[in-house]
Parts: structure tokens; sequence; C-alpha cells
């Protein structure tokens, strides 16, 4: 039988691949965020498979987790990238990523970033307004290359997520609607410098249900054929990321069950379909370890398990209400006690987790706060001067530091 993969517990320890997250901790000081390179090998292939032969290609969104070495491994799989600033860009570069393996997304690309992807050939630059079609038309010229763009539209879908990653409806800032995308197809029929591939669709993250995935692929699947009819030399069809991970007890579409649907509306099109998955892939590979410094009474029958990592480390429960499973690292044989898991950054809203039951917990404990690969330490920040946390990968029974923790000389090399 193959051994277990990802975050479980062997005896009272929680592993990772086998290796006792509490040496981990031990060894890189708290709180660390460790990542397990098996679960991200095998939900790669798992959307990989997926298709069933389709032709497809899986472009990672790198925002949800861009460490070095987690881009590299993911190249290593046959992933490309989906980049959402320049600076992912440099980093998909440096990651081993060729210009033909990235999209480019985002609102409000600035002129240097579009002009290093013009300038770099990516794959499409996925326009999301008239003025930016026209800034890359330009660029084009100047440079006398032609630019692949891609038309990100905006279909007003409910993504049925939460507001604050939720993309697809009108009222969002995120592409175009339909009309105003038709307008764009006309500029670029008429441009020589511009080449339209693809149309774009995404319409939000952490989505936990099949219907606005197909019906934005379907969307995207009708409107593809639409421009094939009518000539427009499209070379694939991209369907955004967006597929929810089971935080909680709920679960989301699986794999398969999604990426069947998406390959069922598009089909009809004969065109390669491009994904770009972020957290499906990176999300249940990564577990942030903290420790317990303080505990208090909070009312009656509640306490405060005050632990070393916070909103800087992890701003998801801050900022969108969003639970990660916290789970002790080592199991005691304890009555359960009702907790609210908060850091030490100087903030109200610095919960980690509300009205958590757990097995009493000590000062010293080392806690897990599970799923948190994607979205947890490339969202970080420096508030209250609180350094970046390192990240470790374990990989086949051994683990390293993919990137240490900052320190204080870090932070001051920047000022004078
Ligand atoms: N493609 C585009 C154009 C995107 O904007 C995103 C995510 C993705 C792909 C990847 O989506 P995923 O497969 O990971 O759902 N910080 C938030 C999530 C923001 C997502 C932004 N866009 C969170 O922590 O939940």
């Amino acid at each position: 039988m193959p051994s277990p993969t990802g975050f479980f517990r062997q005896q009272h320890e929680l592993v990772c691949d086998g290796v006792p997250l509490a040496a981990i901790a031990a060894a890189e000081g708290t709180p660390v965020y460790v990542y397990s390179a098996a679960v991200l090998r095998d939900r790669y292939r798992a959307i990989d498979e997926a298709f069933r032969g389709y032709p497809h290609a899986i472009h990672y969104a790198l925002k949800a987790n861009s460490t070095l070495a987690v881009a590299r491994l993911l190249r290593e799989l046959g992933s490309a990238a989906d980049a959402n600033s320049i600076w992912e860009i440099e980093i998909a570069r440096r990651a081993g990523f060729q210009p033909q393996d990235i999209v480019f997304t985002g609102v409000g690309k600035s002129p240097a970033e579009l002009e290093c992807a013009v300038a770099l050939g990516v794959k499409a630059i996925n326009v999301e307004s008239a003025g930016e079609l026209a800034r890359i038309e330009a660029i084009a010229s100047r440079l006398g290359t032609v630019a692949r763009v891609a038309v990100r539209v905006n279909p007003d879908i409910d993504a049925k997520s939460h507001p604050h990653i939720s993309t697809g409806l009108n009222i969002n800032k995120f592409g175009l609607p339909l009309d105003r995308a038709t307008e764009l197809f006309d500029t670029i029929r008429k441009r020589p410098v511009l080449k339209l591939v693809a149309v774009h669709l995404h319409v939000g993250s952490q989505i936990t249900s099949l219907e606005p995935l197909r019906h934005s692929a379907a969307a995207a699947s009708e409107l593809s054929t639409a421009l094939l009819s009518e000539g427009f030399p499209l070379e694939y069809v991209d369907v955004g990321g967006g597929l929810g991970i089971a935080y909680d007890d709920r679960q989301p579409p699986a794999i398969e069950e999604y990426i069947a649907a998406v390959v069922a509306e598009v089909r009809g099109t004969n065109l390669p379909i491009v994904v770009e998955p972020g957290r499906a892939v990176a999300g249940p590979a990564g577990a942030l370890l903290a420790r317990v410094t303080d505990i208090k009474p909070r009312g009656a029958d509640t306490e405060f398990a005050i632990i070393d990592a916070g909103m800087t480390e992890l701003i998801r429960p801050a900022l969108y209400n969003a639970y990660h499973r916290i789970e002790p690292v080592t199991a005691r044989a304890a009555h359960e006690r009702l907790y609210e898991i908060v850091g030490p950054v100087c903030e109200s809203s610095d919960v980690v987790g509300r009205d958590r039951r757990l097995p009493q917990l000590e000062v010293g404990d080392l806690v897990a706060i599970r799923d948190t690969g994607a979205y947890g330490a490339v969202m970080a920040s420096n508030y209250n001067r609180r350094p970046l946390p390192p990240e470790v990968l374990v990989d086949n029974g051994s683990w390293r530091v993919i990137r240490r923790r900052q320190t204080v000389d870090d932070q001051l090399s920047l000022e004078s």
C-alpha cells in the first residue's frame, strides 16, 4: 500500500508526508509554513488527468503561492503559469517558465507591465478594457511586433463565493460586459499588430458549487464559437480558475467533476482548454504552524488562546472571515474547551479561529492551521514589524527551507 501523503496523524503526532511537524517547528521556530510536495503533485496531476486526453494547458495561478521552489515544482510537472503582475512574470521566468507558457491577467496593468508582456511575447495578455487594448496596440506598433491578446469577458455570473473574491458580476471591476467586449473584437480585427487568441473568463475564487463554473465555461464556449465563425484565429478557451477546496466539512465539486463539466461545455469548439487553478492546487498542500504564547479567560466559559501567528502571516480569516481548521500538533487526551484563537497583532480583527472546541491547550503547545498553502504566505505583511515567516517544503521524507525567515536587517535594508 502506498504511504499516505499530506497532513495526517501518526499515533498522536501530526505529520506532513511522514515528517513530524513538531520536528520542523523545533528546528525552524514558529510561525512557519509547511508544504507537502506530494500533495502539490497529486493535486496538479488530478487536474491534468481529469481532462482524459482532451487538449488543455494548466496555467497555475502564481498569485496563490509563488515561492520559487513551489513554482519550479509545478513547472517540472508540466504546468504553465498565470501571472498577475510584472513581478509574477519575473518570478515565472526565474522558475523556468517560457513566455509562451505565461498568460498575463490583471486590472490596471501599468505601462511598464504592458511593455514587458508585449516585448516578451507572452501566450496572451488578457485585456481588461478598450484603453488597455489601445495601449497594447501602441506598444506593439512601436516594437514592430504582433501582440497576442485575449479579452476578459465579465459574464455577469454570480460565483456565490465571498463578495471579496467574486469577480464575475457586472458590479465587479474585472473584465468587460459582452457588448463592450464586442467593440474590442471589432478593433482587434482591424489592427494587424493585434491577434485575438482566446476569450478569458474568471468569475471568482473558492467557488463551491458547480453551476457558476459550468455556466461560465458555457458562456466562454458560446462566445468562442461565434468568434470562430467570424474568422477570428482563436487558439484556446480560457475558463480561469476558481474551484474551491474543502476548508470545513462542506465538499466542493471534485476536481474530476469540475473538469468533466468544463470539457463537456467547451468540447464543441474543438479548441484546447486553459484553466488557471491556484487554490485547488496549492491550498490543501500547506499548513501554518504556530505556538500558543498565552492563554487568558474570555467571559465565563471561553478562553483566548493567543498564538504567534496572526493576520500578518495569514490574513484570510480577518479579511474574508475565512475558516481554517486548527488542530493541536500533538494530540492530548484532555477535556475540550472553547477557544477564541487569536494572533499577537494589535487589531481586534486579528482572530485566526472563532469559537473552536479543542482539547485543553497549554502555553508552548503547537497548533497547525490547515489548508493554508494558497493565499497564505503570499499575503503576509510586515505590520507591527513582524518578519515574513519561513516556508518549508517536505519532499520524499525529508524537508528543506525554501524561504528563510525575514530578519529586521532584511526589512531595514530597504530603508535609508
Ligand atoms: N485566474 C484569475 C484571473 C484570477 O483572478 C484568480 C484568482 C485565479 C485565476 C486563481 O483562482 P483560484 O483557482 O485560486 O480560485 N486572496 C483570496 C483569493 C483571491 C483570488 C484572486 N484571483 C483568498 O485568499 O481567498
